[in-house]
């Protein structure tokens, strides 16, 4: 008989033939002498009923079904494998195993199971729409030109100059400054963007999307220590309003299609885990300045555990009341304090108040989502600010890239996990991958 996947015999093409399924059984229901089997391969939410004699069969056990396909009388389902034979692959100790029949299991319970999570239907659901939108990234930007840039995952440059940074060396080996590895200390990188930089200077339009990791202590809902990042760059761009606008194209498309491939999935997840949830095309555009921003916190009567001074550095609570202020709507957030930025952001030197060409887009649920600037291309300025940090050395390709045809670029990167997590509305960025990684936890 013939090998179907579920979402293939759901498609019902091949009724009256006998065919063989293989998957999950996801419950289990026994009527008379009959048991109805839902049996799951992960290729979509639907199961396939299963029609069986009363026999020896579990929930969550791995199994192998053949007999014919049949129309279902019933409406839930199009069709239903009537079986003659039910081979049961690998058995399930329904008493041992964490997931209970007809029970639904919160997300903050099955996170407990990093390596059985992937059975249930919510967190299935989730991962089917985080590889769309994965894919849809990619055709995104292959669509409108952009060259895809493999940049490194190990790398000698603190791009973001944090210090949140992963040191790499073989393991059980001293870390004696001239005995490293690679001769300099190396790190699991934070950001492609310098690298991508180097590109946009040949190819104009580049992009990068891959992990990146960053030594965060904080164990908030929003952070992890190892996260996929969407990072664009774009040369011959000499303002914000051109980048704002790549950013918004990048968000809204991505999400029309993952709305119209997955509306199954993504259905599911928003009746379990978010109800109400949607994703609204409206957005604050242009957007507001950071020194509108800072007004609009200080004249707030709110009581934030952070005060606010213009010149601090917006916190989560902060870019959280900022969108609420907004009309819980997408908002640009424009011009940040020079001093907050790192070396390679654009200094402003037409603005009274001394502030960087940098952009943050807020999101509601999330905060920030996207950070991105226009870069320093002129010379002497980036000169001058990296001697002032002594980094004039090390950076001295960087600084190659504006004395050999530099044009002017920018871009921007979009932590891929916060945007999952705004368009379903979850909370907790853990259940939105599918082995997170943060401090104290390195399960798997
Ligand atoms: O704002 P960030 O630090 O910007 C950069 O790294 C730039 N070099 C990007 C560029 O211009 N090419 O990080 C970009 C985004 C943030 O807005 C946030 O969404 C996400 O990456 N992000 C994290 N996501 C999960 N866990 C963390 N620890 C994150 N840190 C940043
Ligand atoms: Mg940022």
């Amino acid at each position: 008989s013939k090998k179907l996947r579920v979402s293939e015999a759901l498609e019902g093409s091949d009724v009256g033939s006998n065919i063989t399924v293989e998957g999950w059984v996801r419950s289990v229901r026994s009527q008379k002498d009959h048991l109805f089997v839902h049996v799951n391969d992960g290729s979509c939410l639907q199961p396939l009923q299963i029609v069986a004699s009363s026999d020896l069969l579990t929930f969550g056990s791995a199994v192998e079904v053949t007999g014919c396909l049949k129309q279902s009388p019933s409406r839930k389902q199009p069709v239903e494998l009537l079986a003659d034979q039910i081979n049961v692959v690998g058995g399930c100790d329904t008493l041992e195993f964490p997931f209970k029949i007809k029970e639904r299991h919160g997300l903050d319970y099955v996170r407990q199971y990093p390596h059985m999570r992937c059975r249930t239907n919510v967190f299935s659901s989730m991962m089917r729409i985080r590889s769309a939108a994965s894919a849809a990234i990619h055709s995104h930007f292959t669509e409108r030109g952009f060259i895809q840039i493999h940049t490194p995952v190990i790398t000698s440059n603190d791009c973001e100059g944090a210090g949140e940074l992963f040191q790499v060396e073989p393991s059980g080996q001293t870390t004696e400054p001239d005995k490293n590895f690679f001769s300099v200390p190396a790190f699991l990188t934070v950001s492609g963007q310098l690298h991508l930089e180097v590109m946009s200077g040949a190819f104009s339009r580049v992009y990068t999307f891959g992990p990146t990791f960053r030594a965060e202590n904080s164990q908030s809902r929003r952070h992890l220590a190892e996260f996929y990042m969407v990072e664009a760059e774009l040369a011959f761009t000499q303002s914000l309003e051109d980048l704002t606008k790549v950013m918004e194209d990048l968000f809204r498309s991505v999400t029309e299609q993952v709305l119209d491939r997955c509306s199954e999935d993504v259905d599911l997840f928003h009746q379990r885990v978010s109800p109400g949830h949607r994703v609204g095309s409206s957005w604050v555009l242009p957007g507001i300045s950071y020194t509108e921003a800072i007004d609009i916190l200080n004249r707030s009567s709110h009581n934030f555990v952070f005060p606010t001074t213009w010149g601090c550095d917006l916190q989560t609570e902060h870019e959280k009341f900022l969108v609420k202020h907004c009309g819980n709507l997408p908002v640009f957030v424009t011009d940040y304090p020079y001093d907050l930025k790192p070396f390679y952001a654009r200094d402003n030197l037409d603005h009274p108040l001394h502030t960087a060409a940098a952009v943050d887009l807020l999101v509601p649920g999330v905060g920030e989502l996207c950070g991105g600037s226009l870069r320093e291309d002129r010379l002497d300025l980036l000169t001058a600010r990296l001697a002032q940090a002594g980094m004039e050395d090390t950076y001295d390709w960087y600084l190659d890239l504006r004395r050999f045809g530099s044009a002017p670029h920018g871009g921007f990167g979009m932590g891929f996990e916060r945007y999952l997590q705004c368009i379903l509305g979850v909370d907790n960025i853990k259940d939105v991958i599918p082995f997170p990684r943060f401090s104290h936890s390195c399960q798997l």
